[in-house]
């Protein structure tokens, strides 16, 4: 079986309906009047593509996990992603008015409010991950079949809650997405040729430092190396995470080392599951490192030729703004090439996987091939 067999559509289609059943399921443990529980409903309801919690679900598959395990952190994982586009449209910052197909949350609500949606989905993320027993069904909705309910009756153990914590709080935090929007703001004016925003550039491995004149890096190549590590904190970290995510939820231990005896009993019995170290996190990790940069520069190239009514969201913008992007560097026919190159790498990780996986490291395959033809 190839990927070209596999029905993605269903696929993506199916888990859609459970994360939009969860995430609604958390929203209404609250007042559905209130202003601050409206405007988080907005955008947290507003339909965009469920990449991240997908991703973490078939992380979770393609180990032979239960992907109910991974629901709470996948569902966490799409709250702080939709805080970050809610303050990512905001005057202060992007200035947008149309997001997933809605008026941005500040153009529908106040500023303030938008900005304290924001606040609350983050913070509520957490309180998902580290105690999802909370989470009760509310409602019999339609979206949740009889044999899903057991999904809020699953949970991972209390450690690996704890690593799921620190996944994701480093991946959104000071080191990871935040870090990234002030790299990505102060691109702007990287790309008029004035002093780029230097802390934790991080290219000292390549050269002294980027302001050195007479560097042996070229200016479009030092760009590159800033526009790699902007989009790896930025888009990457929080894409990463949620495949990690997925594959610990489910027993992976990142740090484990399968011993000979353990490696002899799992080969022997065929009782793999929940059973994977180091090797298994670091392909799949590698996967993710590849299809994050792979969906930056697909969202670059969308933001040239894209149709924003397909997008939900605006196009042109990063000419306007006058952003550093990978079409302004490389031309969009590179970008593309560079997309694909990253896509196939993804595969190769996979690929590198043991026989036993391939059959369900399918999604993950045909997840990597839908970021690099998606359209929105
Ligand atoms: C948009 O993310 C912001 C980026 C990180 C490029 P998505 O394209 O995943 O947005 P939604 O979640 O589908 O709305
Ligand atoms: C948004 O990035 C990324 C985050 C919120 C972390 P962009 O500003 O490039 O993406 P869009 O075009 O608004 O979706
Ligand atoms: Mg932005
Ligand atoms: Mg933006």
């Amino acid at each position: 079986m190839n990927t070209q067999n596999f029905n993605l559509s269903k696929y993506l289609k199916d888990k859609e309906n459970i994360i939009e059943a969860y995430l609604n399921n958390i929203l209404l443990h609250f007042d559905q009047q209130r202003e601050l529980v409206k405007a988080m409903r907005h955008s947290l309801m507003a339909g965009g593509k469920r990449l991240r919690p997908i991703l973490a679900i078939a992380a979770a598959e393609a180990v032979g996990g239960n992907f109910r395990l991974a629901l709470p952190v996948a569902c966490a994982i799409e709250m702080i992603h939709t805080y970050s586009l809610i303050h990512d449209d905001l005057p202060a910052i992007d200035n947008d008015d149309l997001r997933r197909g809605v008026p941005t949350c500040h153009k529908a609500f106040s500023e303030a409010t938008a900005i304290l949606a924001g606040d609350a989905l983050l913070t509520h993320a957490f309180k998902i991950v580290s105690k999802p027993e909370q989470i009760k069904l509310k409602l019999n909705q339609d979206k949740f079949a009889k044999s899903e309910q057991p999904i809020f009756e699953i949970f991972p153990d209390k450690l690996v809650l704890l690593d799921l914590v620190n996944l994701i709080s480093d991946a959104a935090g000071v080191d990871g997405m935040v870090e990234g929007q002030m790299m990505d703001m102060a691109g702007v004016s990287f790309i008029n040729n004035a002093l780029p925003y230097s802390n934790n550039l991080n290219l000292q491995s390549e050269v002294d430092s980027p302001f050195q004149s007479g560097s042996f890096k070229s200016d479009i190549s030092l760009k590159m190396d800033y526009l790699k590590r902007l989009h790896h904190l930025k888009t990457g970290r929080m894409i990463i995470a949620s495949v990690q995510a997925g594959a610990i939820s489910v027993g992976v231990m990142p740090n484990y080392n399968l011993n000979a005896t353990e490696q002899f009993v799992i080969e022997q019995c065929g009782n793999i599951t929940n059973k994977f170290g180091a090797e298994t996190f670091n392909l799949l990790t590698l996967y993710a490192e590849n299809i994050g940069l792979a969906f930056q520069v697909t969202d670059d190239i969308l933001n040239v030729e894209g149709d924003p009514s397909i997008m939900g969201k605006a196009a042109g913008s990063d000419k306007l703004n006058d952003k550093l992007t990978f079409p302004t560097l490389l031309g969009l026919e590179e970008s593309k090439k560079f997309a694909a190159k990253l896509v196939d790498g993804a595969i190769e990780s996979l690929n590198m996987l043991p026989l036993d996986f391939q059959e369900r490291t399918l999604p993950l395959k045909a997840i990597a091939q839908y970021i690099l033809n998606r359209n929105k």
